[in-house]
């Protein structure tokens, strides 16, 4: 049975942390499994995920403007993404009953810039409230890996790819420090909806916890 002929609100599952964590690895082997249960599952990421969003992607990690863009600017754009994901993809993916897995959301924004540019917490959470509405994550996976080792991931990465480091991998050590934490912090003052995964460990074991969260706390 696919979950548009329930009828029902689909299930929006996001995927947070810092950089290195195995998000996407983790995003791709959920939705595999709960396509093969003949689920509708929508994958999408952000900044992105639609065709203004991957504009404003590019402008944020690349800039070819060379102008350098405000903090302040930063925070609307990665908004303004997230705006026009849920407008065009989110809220009516849920509406038909699909499953939505999203590669990072709002709690980026409240993570990166709340706390790791040092933005005030509670207006970064207000600004994430009006681009969302009420599109809010049933589930949030926060895959938390140590810093060295999530550089490592993604240095290896781009030596593979052949890209540089973006705009915001570039960042200190510090400002990647206080990203983690913030995630951190953000788990405790949501717990009914955020998960701590440990992302140092083996990716098929990581696999294996999700999906049992999963089957236990959202296919009842
Ligand atoms: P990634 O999803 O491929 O890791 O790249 C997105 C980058 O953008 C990553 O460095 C985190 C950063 N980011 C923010 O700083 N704020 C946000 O709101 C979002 C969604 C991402």
């Amino acid at each position: 049975m696919t979950g548009s002929s329930t009828g029902q609100r689909g299930r929006f599952i996001s995927f947070e942390g810092p950089e290195g964590g195995g998000k996407t690895t983790q995003a791709q082997r959920l939705i595999a499994r709960l396509q093969a249960d003949g689920l509708e599952v929508l994958y999408t990421r952000e900044p992105g995920g639609t065709p203004t969003g991957e504009v404003i992607r590019d402008l944020l990690q690349h800039n070819a403007s060379g102008e350098p863009i405000s903090p302040g600017a930063e925070v609307l754009l990665f908004a303004a993404s997230r705006a026009q994901l849920v407008a065009h993809v989110i809220a009516p993916a849920l509406a038909r009953g699909a499953w939505v897995v999203c590669d990072r959301f709002a709690d980026s924004t409240t993570a990166y810039q709340g706390y790791g540019r040092g933005f005030d917490i509670e207006q970064m959470i207000a600004i994430n409230a009006f681009a969302i509405a009420d599109a809010s994550p049933d589930l949030t996976l926060l895959l938390d890996v140590d810093l060295d080792e999530g550089f490592r991931r993604i240095t290896d990465r781009h030596r593979e790819k052949d890209t540089p480091l973006d705009r915001i991998e570039q960042e200190a050590r510090e400002f990647h420090d206080r990203v983690r934490g913030g995630y951190l912090e953000l788990a405790k003052r949501w717990p009914e909806r955020f998960r701590k995964i440990n992302g140092m460990r083996n990716p098929d074991d990581i696999e294996q916890e999700i999906w049992e969260l999963i089957c236990r706390e959202c296919r009842g």
